[in-house]
């Protein structure tokens, strides 16, 4: 995710920018960038690539002179990587440098408002409309133009700005997006993590939704939108350096769970206007999606099981066949595929050797190819006739938990899209389908308040040396996921089975204590589930069962339960997976395992 530092003092301020952009390193980005007021006028150095490719730049900071400036390390969202959209983005005069994390939703219709009064933009990013609209609104008093933006953009944001007009000052704003301000002895700082200024300041201060906060190098006022002064209480920073990087979780991965409702958040909430789902990012018509046949959905690990999940709902909402292939199975299977084919392909890195080697054969063969990507410019983007990006942010854990997630919810958009257009749902399921979405990232909210539990029974499981996952249907793909978070991590033997299947072998295996994990989210399936768990039960199985909230027979014939809110059928996936990475993660910790960096495994598989 992207990264903010900003200084005012009695230093020079570059080094201490780069510093503490260096900090923020291992978040991932694409670009770094600098704006520093040298007595004159605003000077900016950005570079797409490392650091250390601006720090070459400007020797070690030592070329660009100043006391005051912003810095920032961008993780492309609007826009490839590249110098140009490398961030702090300026006004059309050079007076307004601004560094901005999250996304501005609206940023399409108030970049054409200011084209439309002659403004002229260089980048494709939404942050470089703040700075322009800060120009624009700006009538000497920076304060009140600030106000007058954060009431015309809409979305998510952490601002740093600073102003040719007042060179002592730094701004700082956010909503939606976490920003700090740091406090000094003759200096003060900004930024979006605490690790950025950590060795410069242990008193912080935490910035809340359309706080404006002007820092000088003596002091800090913080202000309402009716520019109100705020009393803001410090805090102080007692966490070392690592567990500052991690937000003060003990892993990456459970910082990661616990972002999923943001993520999915930003991922759903900019493509859905006045009820209605706009996919500006691709180019596909109604007409061409009519013209679809088939669908092929290829993908590795998880991103192959977002696919089965993918398969099954596209299916019942367009009617349209669809295969679900293993990117490595794929690339040689002679697959029959002509321009009538649609291939999915999912990938959080961009750069999965197999799925990619899969994309160039479906291509090859004259498909059509649209890609869920998280990375934005990676050569699964860049190859694909169409791309939606998913806005999880960098994913630093090797076991993937808010990528899977926010793939799952670009999913949903797509077969809801493609539905409408085919007119296999009616406008009154559309709409249904609609508000479901919607709601999903505070159900999710709500089952991680209830993560205790699944804790509680990960520390009277965690010793088991086998676990078996079983479901039916969208249950089964999700017992295929949560099996392979907790082998992963966990290196404990784990399998998933579709439920029905059992009887067919498997079953020779459970004995007195085996562990099995049963899904029974979908409504139409539940008591066919319930007669597979009293087959495992009889044979001695302990069993954790998973369903909505309604089902409280359940508890009659598990010895644990574990309740999701309660969504359309379709949807329970986005849900149910949440309970089973928590198990997966507090088993693995429980074990004492490598859990951000599980054995034999990378985050990114870019060999075949
Ligand atoms: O970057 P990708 O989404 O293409 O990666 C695919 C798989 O390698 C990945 O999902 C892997 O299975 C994860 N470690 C699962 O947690």
């Amino acid at each position: 995710m992207c990264g903010i530092v900003g200084y005012v003092g009695e230093e020079q301020a570059t080094p201490i920018l780069l510093e503490g952009l260096e900090k923020l390193e291992y978040r991932g980005y694409d670009s770094a960038g600098v704006a520093i007021y040298d007595g004159k006028k605003l000077e900016v150095a950005k570079a797409k690539g490392r650091l250390k490719i601006l720090k070459d730049m400007l020797h070690g900071g030592s070329d660009l002179k100043g006391t005051i400036g912003i810095g920032h390390t961008r993780w492309a969202t609007h826009g490839k990587p590249s110098d140009i959209n490398s961030h702090p983005q300026t006004s059309v005069s050079g007076k307004f440098a601004v560094v901005h994390n999250g996304i501005i939703e609206n940023y399409l219709s108030l970049k054409q408002y200011l084209m439309r009064r002659g403004v002229a933009f260089v980048s494709e990013t939404d942050t470089e409309v703040v700075a322009q609209l800060l120009e624009y609104y700006y009538k000497g008093d920076i304060l009140e133009a600030i106000i007058r933006v954060i009431s015309k953009v809409e979305g998510s944001y952490a601002l740093g700005i600073i102003c040719e007009d007042s060179p002592n000052e730094l701004y700082a704003v956010r909503k939606d997006s976490p920003l700090i301000v740091g406090l000094g002895q003759g200096e003060n700082f900004i930024a979006s993590d605490i690790p950025a200024i950590l060795n410069k300041t242990r008193d912080i201060c935490r910035l809340n939704d359309n706080e404006i906060v002007v820092l000088t190098r003596s002091g800090i006022t913080v202000y309402n939108t009716d520019k109100e002064e705020i009393s803001k209480e410090p805090e102080h920073i007692n966490w070392d350096i690592s567990a500052a990087e991690k937000g003060g979780y003990e892993h990456f991965m459970a910082k990661e769970i616990m972002e999923q409702p943001k993520a999915v958040r930003d991922t759903i909430s900019p493509r859905i206007k006045d009820g209605r789902i706009v996919l500006d990012d691709i180019t596909l018509t109604p007409e061409q999606i009519k013209e679809f046949r088939r669908i092929f959905i290829v993908a590795c690990g998880s991103a192959y099981h977002v696919g089965v999940v993918a398969k099954y709902i596209l299916e019942k909402m367009t009617h349209i066949p669809v295969e679900v292939d293993v990117a490595s199975e794929f690339r040689y299977r002679d697959p029959i595929i002509d321009e009538k084919v649609l291939v999915l392909v999912i990938s959080q890195s961009g750069e999965t050797a197999d799925t990619l080697a899969a994309l160039r054969e479906a291509k090859r063969r004259g498909a059509r190819v649209l890609s869920i990507v998280n990375v934005v410019g990676s050569s699964i983007a860049n190859e694909s006739d169409d791309v939606i990006y998913t806005w999880a942010g960098p994913e630093i854990a090797v076991a993937t938990t808010k990528a899977y997630s926010t793939q799952l919810a670009v999913a949903y958009l797509i077969a809801i899209y493609m539905a409408e257009a085919l007119g296999t749902i009616t406008p009154e399921e559309y709409q249904e389908y609609i508000q479901e979405l919607e709601t999903l990232p505070d159900k999710i909210e709500k089952i991680l308040e209830n993560k205790q539990d699944i804790q509680y029974f990960a520390s009277r499981n965690f010793n088991a040396k086998d676990i078996f996952f079983i479901g039916r249907n969208l249950d089964y793909a999700m017992s295929m996921e949560g099996s392979l978070k907790l082998k992963e991590i966990s290196y404990i033997h784990s399998d998933a089975y579709a439920a029905g299947e059992l009887k067919h072998g498997t079953i020779s295996l459970v004995e007195d204590g085996t562990l099995v994990v049963a899904l029974a989210t979908q409504q139409k399936l539940f008591d066919k589930m319930m007669s597979n768990v009293r087959e495992v039960k009889a044979r001695g199985a302990l069993v954790l069962g998973l369903t909505v909230e309604e089902n409280k027979q359940i508890e009659q014939e598990v010895d644990f339960v574990f309740y999701v809110p309660k969504t359309c059928d379709i949807m329970l996936p986005s849900l149910a997976v949440i309970p089973l990475q928590l198990f997966a993660y507090y088993v693995a910790s429980m074990k004492g395992c490598d859990i951000d960096k599980p054995r034999n495994l990378a985050k990114s598989v870019t060999v075949e």
